[in-house]
Parts: C-alpha cells; sequence; structure tokens
C-alpha cells in the first residue's frame, strides 16, 4: 500500500495489478483513518484485525487518548485539570452535552439526574432471588437488564426525550443498584437513596450507613469518591463501550445495552483489573517475593500477569494511574492509615519499571493498579471494585450510545471474519459414520 499527498492511500492488488483508491478522513487530533468501507465492494477482500488494534470502528467527539505521550482529554479538557478542578456530576454533564456547565445549568443537571435515584421498589424482589455470596457483578448484570422491565416509557431510542431520561436513569440508579448489591451480600437492611447528597456521598451514604447508627461521612472519603468516578467516566473505544455499541447498533434499549457493558467489564483484562491487583498484592505477600512474580509474569509458560500493568493504547504512563497513585498517598495520610499494600504495590512498581522486560513492552502501571488501594481504604470490599468503576463507567456508556444513535446513516455493527472451518461437504448418515 502507498500514501499518496492527495489525502489517499492507493492499495496495489499484486496478483491483478489492479490499484484502488483508499481514502483518507483527518480527525481533529490523533491518527487520520483509512477509509475502508467501500474495500469490499471493490475489491471482493475483507480487512482483518481480530482485536481491532489498528481499527477505528466509529466517530467520536468525546475522549481523546495520545498512548505515546500518556494523554486522556474528555471533550478536550485534561484528565488532571477534571480530576483536581471539576466533580463527577460536571464531567457527566460535559460527556452528554458537550459542554462544562454553567453554574444554572448545572444546578438543573444535578436535579434531573438525582430526581431519579429511587429504583422501582419491585426491583428489590430481585435482590432475594440472588444468592448471598453471589459476586456483586454478578447481581449487576441481572438488575441492570431488568431495568428496561421497568422503565416502558424512556425506551423508544427514536425518542430524543425518552433517551435522555434513560440516561439520567441510569446515571441516577447505578449507586442505588450497587449499593444494594453489596448490602444484600452483607445482610443489611437497603438504604433508600439521599437527595440531599452529592453523587458520591449519597453512595457512600447508601453503601456504609446502617439504621442502628448515625452515619457522618468524611469529606475526605467523599472527594476520593468523586475523583475515582472522574477518573473511571470514559475511556473512547475500550471493550466495554465498544460492546454496548454493538448491542445499542442493532436499536435494542439503553438499559440493556449498558448491562452489556457490564457483563464486559468484569473481565479481568479490563474492569476485573482493579480486584485482581490486590488479590495480586495479597497473594505477593512480602517484598521479597517481588522478584518471584516479576519472573513468572515474563515467563510464556506461566499464564500470571502482573495485574494493573500494561494497556492496549497507553504505551506511557496512564495519566489515570498518575493522579489515582497521588490519590492513594493522600487518602491514607488524612485518614491516617498506614496500609503495607501501597509500600509493597510501590516496591512492585519500581521493580518492574527497571527490568528490561517492562521496558521494552512498555508494560507501566494503569489505572487500576493504585485503585484497589484507595478503594481498600475507603472501606470497600474487593468484590465490589469492579462495580464501582461499572458506576463511574455508565456515563460513558450513555453518552457513547447516545452519540452512536444520533449519528445519521446509524448502521447495525456487523463484522465479517477470515473463514478458515471445513469446506462445503456432504451430510454422512449416522449409521455410515465411524
Ligand atoms: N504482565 C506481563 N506481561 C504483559 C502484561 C502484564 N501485565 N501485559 C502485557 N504483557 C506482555 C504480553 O505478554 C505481550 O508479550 P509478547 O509480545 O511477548 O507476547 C506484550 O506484553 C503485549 O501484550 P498484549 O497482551 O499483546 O497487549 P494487549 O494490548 O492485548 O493487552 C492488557 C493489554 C491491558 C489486556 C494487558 O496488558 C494485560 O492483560 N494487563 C493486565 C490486566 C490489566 O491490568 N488490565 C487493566 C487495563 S486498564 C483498565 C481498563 O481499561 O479496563
Amino acid at each position: 500500500m502507498s500514501q499518496s499527498n492527495t489525502g489517499t492511500f492507493t492499495l496495489t492488488d499484486n496478483a491483478s495489478g489492479e490499484s484502488y483508491e483508499l481514502p483518507v478522513i483527518p480527525g481533529t487530533l490523533g491518527p487520520s483513518v483509512i477509509d475502508v468501507r467501500k474495500l469490499y465492494a471493490q475489491t471482493g477482500h475483507f480487512t482483518y484485525d481480530p482485536g481491532f488494534t489498528s481499527t477505528g470502528s466509529c466517530e467520536s467527539g468525546l475522549t481523546y487518548i495520545d498512548g505515546d505521550v500518556g494523554q486522556l482529554l474528555h471533550r478536550g479538557y485534561s484528565i488532571e485539570d477534571l480530576a483536581e478542578k471539576s466533580d463527577f456530576m460536571e464531567v457527566c454533564h460535559l460527556l452528554l452535552n458537550g459542554e462544562l456547565p454553567t453554574p444554572k445549568e448545572k444546578e438543573k443537571f444535578v436535579h434531573d439526574v438525582t430526581y431519579h435515584t429511587m429504583l422501582h421498589e419491585q426491583l428489590a424482589n430481585f435482590y432475594r432471588g440472588f444468592r448471598r455470596d453471589a459476586h456483586p457483578m454478578a447481581i449487576m448484570c441481572g438488575v441492570v437488564g431488568g431495568l428496561s422491565a421497568f422503565y416502558h416509557d424512556s425506551t423508544d431510542i427514536h425518542d430524543e426525550h425518552q433517551r435522555m431520561v434513560a440516561s439520567f436513569r441510569l446515571i441516577a440508579k447505578m449507586p442505588t443498584i450497587a449499593a444494594m448489591a453489596y448490602k444484600y451480600s452483607v445482610g443489611q437492611p437497603f438504604n433508600y437513596p439521599r437527595n440531599d447528597l452529592s453523587y458520591a456521598e449519597n453512595f457512600l451514604y447508601m453503601m456504609f450507613a446502617v439504621p442502628a447508627e448515625e452515619y457522618v461521612i468524611s469529606p475526605t472519603v467523599a472527594r476520593a469518591m468523586d475523583r475515582i468516578f472522574i477518573l473511571h467516566a470514559d475511556h473512547e473505544q475500550n471493550a466495554s463501550t465498544s460492546t454496548v455499541r454493538l448491542a445499542g447498533s442493532s436499536g435494542a434499549n439503553p438499559f440493556a445495552c449498558i448491562a452489556a457493558g457490564v457483563a464486559s467489564l468484569w473481565g479481568p483484562a479490563h474492569g476485573g483489573a482493579n480486584e485482581a491487583v490486590l488479590n495480586m498484592l495479597q497473594q505477593i505477600g512480602h517484598k521479597d517475593n517481588i522478584p518471584e512474580f516479576i519472573e513468572r509474569a515474563k515467563d510464556k509458560d506461566d499464564p500470571f500477569r502482573l495485574m494493573g500493568f500494561g494497556h492496549r493504547v497507553y504505551k506511557n504512563y496512564d495519566p489515570r494511574a498518575k493522579v489515582m497513585q497521588k490519590s492513594c498517598h493522600e487518602v491514607l495520610e488524612e485518614l491516617n492509615l498506614d496500609d503495607p499494600l501501597l509500600e509493597l504495590a510501590m516496591e512492585l512498581e519500581k521493580l518492574a519499571l527497571s527490568d528490561p522486560y517492562f521496558v521494552e513492552k512498555k508494560l507501566f502501571p494503569n489505572v487500576d493498579f493504585y485503585s484497589g488501594i484507595v478503594l481498600k481504604a475507603l472501606g470497600f470490599p474487593t468484590s465490589m471494585f469492579t462495580v464501582l468503576f461499572a458506576v463511574a463507567r455508565t456515563v460513558g456508556w450513555v453518552a457513547q450510545w447516545k452519540e452512536m444513535i444520533e449519528e445519521p446513516g446509524q448502521k447495525i455493527g456487523r463484522p465479517r471474519q477470515l473463514y478458515t472451518g471445513p469446506t462445503a461437504r456432504d451430510y454422512v448418515p449416522l449409521e455410515k459414520r465411524g
């Protein structure tokens, strides 16, 4: 393939000698894309890119990542600025509506989201159908999917108002659903949401308050919670977001699509990594054991990987990990906690980053490396870590889903394949087989 200076690529079929012009479409930032939409019609060939390492699946104006310099922007604003100066509701407004809100817009937005925090009372019955020891992500998959059975008035994806109501409902109800999953697992009564509290405070209240005692929310904990939500709000076309888009491309209702996203997020290579990091640190147990685990991570015959290390896009430090590392120190200091796992994590990071294997493969800590330690300090059990990621990512999923539905000429997603199975053959009756 050769690139001309007219903004096209020329693809030459060496067998037939035929050449094809492929248009190049520039974005506002980052690599431009080669438009292969007419490739099959013109050449009879598909492109082949399992894992989508070189494929742009959509056009999007939400989030930009430059993995080489370690940059993450939401609608042009850096994640560092948003984590430091903004709050989660502002970031939700930004992702959904394209701009940071004015004070009046913010007040209305917070009101509109907060208005939907309660769950239909009958949904509480769902929880009783689960085993008490069910993983909360399993409960999340079920209950979020079940929302479409309760909110029929916001499932028409062609109605702009219904799309917005569904978006508010999902952002508002996820913390309630998540906290109820936790309360169910520990056998405590559910807490109804409190709309006088901020998004993060209300979540902490629903998680940790018990009717027998007054629950005092620490501003440090609430701020750290809010920052965790901001850091996980959106992340371009990752596995769960692409799952939401693909599910939504068929016209499925938003609750079903977000449930698909929750399921995809659960995997240890994606949102499940924060839980896996903490389990790994506990398994390592002591600084002296770190070299052994680093060797195992490098061994191709051992499936063990350093959880919280590496990223498909970031080939430099994950900017979210930097904010999270800072937050981790602040939280432990302000809460006067001394977690040996933090020391272990820092030693592991130091040793891994000085090992040629990790340096050459550009494997740096990602957001999940430190988030588990912060969440543990905030009082969350390990099994809730991925659930928190799901709560925060809901706005990203919803904003990406809306962007897709609102795109003129939107089509169902339907990848093709390289078939390597048997060629056509005759059916052999059972008695003639073997
Ligand atoms: N430990 C040891 N080796 C690793 C690791 C790791 N954590 N990550 C990648 N590698 C090696 C991998 O074996 C491969 O080596 P080789 O080229 O010799 O075969 C090379 O680095 C490239 O890895 P890859 O698996 O081809 O890269 P990928 O882009 O497909 O995978 C990843 C990215 C995040 C799934 C992977 O780095 C990983 O499994 N990391 C651990 C899980 C984790 O922390 N996930 C959280 C991601 S950030 C939060 C989120 O977005 O969900």
